[in-house]
């Protein structure tokens, strides 16, 4: 359960600035005066620093020289402004992991890494451990009543896995702490496959993919190391600064971080986001993805508002092609987050470095190096929109009336899993058939102009009235149990294909899928799977006969009612006529349930006529691509809407009145839209 977070008590307004890295520019000191003057011109209020600064601040074992940090911490507090100060673990020093050889990791084939790159430090070393925990006390202690500082942001972007022999020890010593005995692990494991039993702990690997229960319990070992190095590099901080926040920046849907269970040791959720400029018909569905991560943000901060701590005010350098944002977009990015409930919105970032891997990355100050560029004027004017928005500070999210479920140990199980089809696109964000079937049945609910939360699989259900499943791959019985009585209880369950397969071991159910209990609560039994190649279509037909919009694709399954109803069938393959969209009633509530993946229209059938037979159709009818959002400010209601799509559309506001909130223009009726137009409103009285 995520408990509501407590923000930055320094915060009066929306936080605005972006990653700032003075550490490179030490030997042009006029550097700083500069950027201070332009970023006061710009609206900004705050600036990450010191993120890859190690060696800035300790040029070398024991010897440490602050004086830079001084200098810009004092000049950020004499202009009124904050710094989230980081704490440089992202990259290790070289005279470090030089000396400390074991700091760096090694990879699955026993190579340690050479020194450089980033964000590649062995999360177990206890070296690295001590010497982060040093450094950020010794910053704690130098800066614990500077008024500048206003957040502790902790490391960067933790990812990743070392496979070196005290990673190896720790995962032993971790599942003999699980399973106590080996027999148990052996049963929890099903090591009698292939001879896989181990007869002493020390035999156990940290990677063979032949063992899918090791390939589940490798990655819930690792995430669990990044909590432990992040709580080891907060004791310092929250020792001498208890009334500083801490976070750490997430980076969204990332396959190996379980961030609902970072979630719980953070003071404040911050993620980082970099929707690629793309500007294509299809473009609008990635912003909904946006909308998606924005939303599980909103979800792990337990309807706090969170912070976009990292994107980009123009391309990314990273991508295979770094297109320029076009006119509209990168507004419509910030205001999007902000109408999801984001309080902070940061850039990576402020200026470009003459050198490095990253010259060529989008920041709000370009190597010309004045306030004349377009991405300077457009990211002023973004920093003068949002200081009018200041009533949004610190204001709680209301809950929608219905959640998706986003589960890390469901996509690991399933990626765990020989057989399944593998998913064909993984852009804009790390994806994959797990986050694809959540993002298609978020994007339909947006499509129909819902609000979804996005909750964990350990969330309280009950105040929900809908709550869907998508590919809930892994389901143990008490997570079964659960899921029956939110549906005895009056709630509505959308479950869709690949849906209670594994238990918690990432071991089959027995007794016919869904397991765990679902077979009786969808009331249906799921015999057979089958994995389509790309280019094969099934055809869907109402229960009448009627052809039912879209087709299915990838997965379908063949499923037999039980005491479920039949909404729409198969209509080719042998399979033809099998039930693929069932309804079943128990108790209070109803459960559906989605046998197929299927294509973006039939979904939006299926939920438009879901919501309206549960009378939660919404009342203004926004086209495909035009979303509405609204949040609680401390003036009452602001209602933002957008046009994700690269073409205008004419939407139809009916009876909702809304003044505009810059222009105070109002707006009624039918109305055109640009393309990427965004627009806050408060009611038109
Ligand atoms: C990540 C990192 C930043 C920077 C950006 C570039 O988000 O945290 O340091 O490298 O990517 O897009
Ligand atoms: C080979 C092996 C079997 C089994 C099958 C699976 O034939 O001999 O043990 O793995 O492949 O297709």
């Amino acid at each position: 359960m995520i408990t509501p977070k407590v923000g930055i008590p320094k915060q009066t307004k929306l936080f605005y600035g972006a990653d700032y890295n003075p550490d490179q520019w030490q030997h042009s000191p006029e550097v700083l005066e500069r950027d201070i003057k332009l970023m006061k011109q710009a609206g900004v209020t705050s600036a990450s620093v010191g993120i890859f600064g190690w060696t800035a601040l300790e040029p070398e074992e024991g010897r440490t020289t602050f004086e830079w940090l001084d200098r810009v911490m004092d000049r950020f507090a004499e202009e009124g402004m904050f710094v989230f100060l980081a704490t440089p673990s992202g990259s290790k020093p070289m005279w470090l992991s030089e000396k400390y050889p074991e700091v760096r990791r090694v990879n699955q084939d026993g190579m340690r890494d050479r020194s450089g790159g980033r964000h590649n430090h062995c999360m177990s070393s206890p070296v690295y451990r001590a010497k982060a925990a040093q450094m950020n006390r010794a910053l704690a202690e130098r800066y614990q009543n500077h008024p500048a500082l206003a957040l502790w942001h902790v490391g960067n972007e933790f990812s990743g896995e070392c496979h070196c022999a005290t990673c190896r020890a720790g995962f032993q010593a971790w599942l003999k702490e699980k399973y106590q005995t080996l027999t148990a692990l052996n049963e929890a494991w099903w090591a009698n496959f292939w001879n896989h039993t181990f007869t002493d702990w020390s035999q156990v690997p940290t990677f063979d993919e032949s063992i899918d229960g090791l390939g589940l319990d490798w990655l819930r070992f690792t995430n669990e190391q990044h909590v432990s190095f992040i709580l080891n590099e907060m004791k310092p901080l929250r020792e001498l600064t208890p009334n500083v926040p801490c976070t750490t920046n997430y980076m969204g849907t990332h396959e190996g971080t379980n961030y609902w269970q970072w979630s719980e040791h953070l003071d404040v959720i911050s993620n980082d986001l970099y929707p690629m400029p793309d500007d294509r018909e299809h473009t609008w569905k990635q912003s909904i993805a946006s909308d998606f991560i924005h939303s599980m943000m909103r979800g792990m901060s337990g309807g706090k508002p969170w912070m976009l701590l990292e994107c980009s005010p123009s391309s990314v350098n990273w991508g295979e092609i770094n297109k320029l944002k076009r006119p509209g977009v990168h507004r419509q990015e910030v205001l999007q987050a902000v109408a999801n409930g984001a309080d902070t919105i940061h850039y990576f970032q402020w200026r470009k470095g003459r050198g490095g891997f990253e010259k060529y990355h989008g920041a709000v100050v370009d190597h010309e190096g004045s306030d004349r560029g377009r991405v300077y004027q457009e990211c002023a004017a973004v920093g003068y929109e949002l200081a009018s928005l200041e009533s949004l500070c610190q204001q709680d999210i209301p809950q929608a009336g219905i959640a998706i479920v986003y589960d890390w140990e469901s996509r690991w199980a399933l990626n765990a899993s020989c057989g399944p089809k593998k998913a064909k696109e993984v852009h804009p964000y790390p994806s994959d058939i797990y986050t694809e079937a959540c993002q298609a049945h978020y994007r339909a609910l947006t499509v129909a102009g819902q609000s979804v939360d996005v909750l964990s699989a350990q969330s309280e259900f009950a105040d929900y009235k809908v709550l869907v499943i998508p590919a809930l791959y892994l389901v143990s019985d008490a997570l079964g149990t659960r899921l029956q009585a939110f549906v005895d209880q009056g709630g509505i369950l959308v479950g869709s294909y690949l849906t209670g397969y594994v238990d918690e071991m990432n071991r089959c159910h027995l007794g016919g899928f869904p397991g765990a209990g679902l077979r009786e609560t969808f009331g249906i039994w799921n015999e057979e799977v089958d994995y389509l190649h790309d280019e094969t279509e099934v055809l869907l037909v109402h229960n009448s006969g009627k052809p039912y919009p879209g087709v299915a694709s990838d997965v379908v399954e063949v499923l037999h009612v039980e005491s479920a109803d039949v909404l729409a069938r198969t209509g080719s393959e042998f399979y033809k006529g099998s039930p693929v969209i069932t309804s079943n009633r128990s108790g209070e509530g109803s459960a559906y349930y989605l046998g197929a993946k299927l294509a973006d229209a039939s979904l939006s059938e299926f939920y438009a006529s879901l919501l309206e037979s549960h009378a939660l159709s919404t009342q203004v009818g926004l086209p495909e691509g035009v979303v509405l959002r609204q949040r609680q400010s401390s003036q009452g209601t602001l209602t933002f809407f957008f046009n994700y799509k690269c073409t205008a559309q004419t939407i139809d506001l009916k009876q909702l009145r809304l003044r505009e909130w810059a222009s105070g223009e109002v707006l009624e009726g039918r109305m055109e839209l640009e393309p990427y137009a965004s627009y806050v409103c408060v009611d038109a009285v």
